[in-house]
């Protein structure tokens, strides 16, 4: 398979350029900038590509490759301080901004070469996306000047005899109106891409692999439901069959059917499926706690002891299975950011059993292509397109001390906002949206008599990557609907509200 490698320098896009990449059907990775040389030689990687990055690179210490990069022989995309690097290793000059006008942030009319390979085939002018304070004051020898903007005449630079190309905008966001066509033509006209990733090779060689490794072995998985766990264990027991055993512990912080339609999708695969009812022991252990993150934390041992328990019965495993994808990779290389929630993933704890190695057969996919995999696997839509659920489940959307009733209540309610929002088509269109039940009790009037009932609290949310979020303007006939429907359908339930919060300054759950 051909592979690609983007080199880290710690700009921002760094996860988009990969992911646009990868949705050109070419596989690759994202490295630390300092990547030793004999390793690069041993990737093989058919071009690379240098990422953004807040540095200057005429400053001490600023981020660099090995300088034997350029005597390998491979095509070279430099973006933002990437070309500026290229430029500069190679003989070129970068400088300050010395104008503010010459700094260019944001959308910017741009001129390009069409003889240039990158931009062969494009219009001779479309907006870029521009973000940066330095300036290539001289390209290096043997490259020339490639696009041009009003302030900056040296937008992109590129010396095609040794396949060496830069450019001061980012290609890979959205608002670089031709940015995809770009990486494309990098991709397959310059480097020579066959585009052999998709996920039905991805599957093959996965499945090789996982059957070479565990061999005549057994390998156990925690299945949360999600999607990460669920396309895992879809693949495993592709490759290994009833010798994987994939376990489900129902803490009963589940939505509204959630748990038989994991059970229903793994029914006719060659598995091993053991469905723990664990639900009565996690309601005894919650009780009367109030404090969200020792509710995540008491689930999050629970969790485990539950695990250790079956793990010992089951006896001797020689494989763990773990949902790890790819973000998760990139962001535990990266510094420890502030702890705002103590998150768990359910399905990815290790156990205490027993095993010979840790299995994580999705480390190198993003979630579009998890997703992809999993239809691949023939794994049901509704679990495919799921949106994110958190590990703690209910608990966390149950403000306060939770009991079965409230969690009754609030399945009830839920189930009733995901209908509508499904009936009206939207459900592709909401990155996330549940019920959550408050702690607050108010006064209300139902049929002739007075009600002192809770108020449950709807949110929806906008996101891309989930570390911001804004609310979704979801239409008022559709609140209203819900609205009509939970006070009516659920006892207990007298008031409705609707989260216009964003995140920051909220978070998209309440616990
Ligand atoms: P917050 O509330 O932090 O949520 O804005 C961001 C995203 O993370 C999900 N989330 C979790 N996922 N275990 C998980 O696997 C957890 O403990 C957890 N807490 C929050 C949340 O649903 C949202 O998608």
């Amino acid at each position: 398979m051909q592979k690609v490698l983007i080199l880290d320098f710690g700009g921002q896009y760094n996860q988009l350029i990969a992911r646009r990449v990868r949705e050109e059907h070419v596989y690759c990775e994202l490295r630390e900038h300092d990547m030793p040389l004999e390793e690069i030689r041993r990737f093989d990687p058919i071009g690379i590509i240098f990422t953004g990055g807040p540095g200057s690179v005429y400053l001490p210490g600023a981020p660099k490759p090995d300088p034997g990069i350029f005597t390998l022989g491979k095509p070279i995309l430099g973006i933002c301080y990437g070309c500026q690097l290229l430029a500069q290793m190679l003989g070129g000059r970068v400088i300050p901004a010395q104008a503010d006008s010459a700094r260019e942030y944001g959308k910017t009319d741009t001129v390009f070469d069409p003889g240039c390979a990158l931009f062969r085939g494009l219009p001779e002018e479309s907006v870029t996306w521009m973000s940066h304070g330095d300036y290539l004051a001289e390209a290096p020898a043997g490259f020339r000047l490639s696009a041009h903007s009003a302030a900056c005449p040296t937008a992109a630079i590129c010396d095609e005899a040794r396949r060496f190309y830069g450019v001061q905008f980012h290609p890979e966001v959205h608002h670089t109106a031709f940015g995809g066509a770009m990486l494309h033509n990098f991709l397959y006209e310059i480097c020579g891409a066959a585009g052999d990733w998709t996920m039905a090779s991805f599957r093959d060689q996965a499945v090789s692999a996982i059957r070479e490794k565990v061999g005549e072995g057994r390998a156990l998985l925690g299945l949360s439901g999600g999607v990460d766990s669920s396309v895992a264990a879809a693949l495993v027991a592709e490759a290994v069959g009833s010798r994987l055993q994939c376990v489900f512990v129902d803490h009963g912080l589940l939505r509204e059917g959630e748990g038989d339609q994991v059970e229903a999708a793994f029914a006719d695969r060659e598995l091993q499926f053991l469905r723990v009812d664990a639900r009565e022991r996690f309601l005894k252990r919650l009780a009367g706690v109030e404090e969200p993150e020792r509710k995540r934390k008491i689930i999050g041992e629970e969790f485990v002891r539950v695990f250790e328990e079956v793990g010992k019965a089951i006896g001797a495993v020689d494989y763990l299975v773990q949902g790890t994808i790819y973000p998760d990779v990139i962001e535990s290389g990266r510094g420890a950011a502030a702890v705002i929630k103590s998150h768990h993933n359910v399905g990815g704890l290790p156990a205490q059993v027993e095993f010979r190695e840790i299995l994580e057969p999705l480390r190198t996919l993003f979630k579009d292509e998890v997703r992809q995999l999993g239809r691949e696997l023939g794994l049901p839509e509704e679990l495919v397109s799921r949106q994110p659920f958190p590990g703690p489940g209910l608990a966390i959307r149950v403000i306060g001390a939770v009991t079965a009733e409230k969690l009754e209540l609030l399945r009830r309610a839920d189930a009733i906002f995901r209908e509508e929002i499904a009936a009206a088509g939207l459900a592709q269109h909401c990155s996330q949206y549940f019920a959550a039940l408050t702690n607050m009790r108010s006064v209300g009037v139902m049929g002739d008599g007075r009600s002192y009932d809770y108020a449950v609290a709807l949110r929806s949310v906008q996101t891309g990557d989930f570390m911001t979020a804004d609310w979704t303007r979801l239409p008022y006939e559709l609140l209203d609907r819900v609205s009509v429907r939970i006070v009516n359908e659920v006892r207990g339930v007298n008031r409705v509200f609707y989260d216009i919060t964003s995140k920051p300054p909220a978070t998209v759950e309440y616990e």
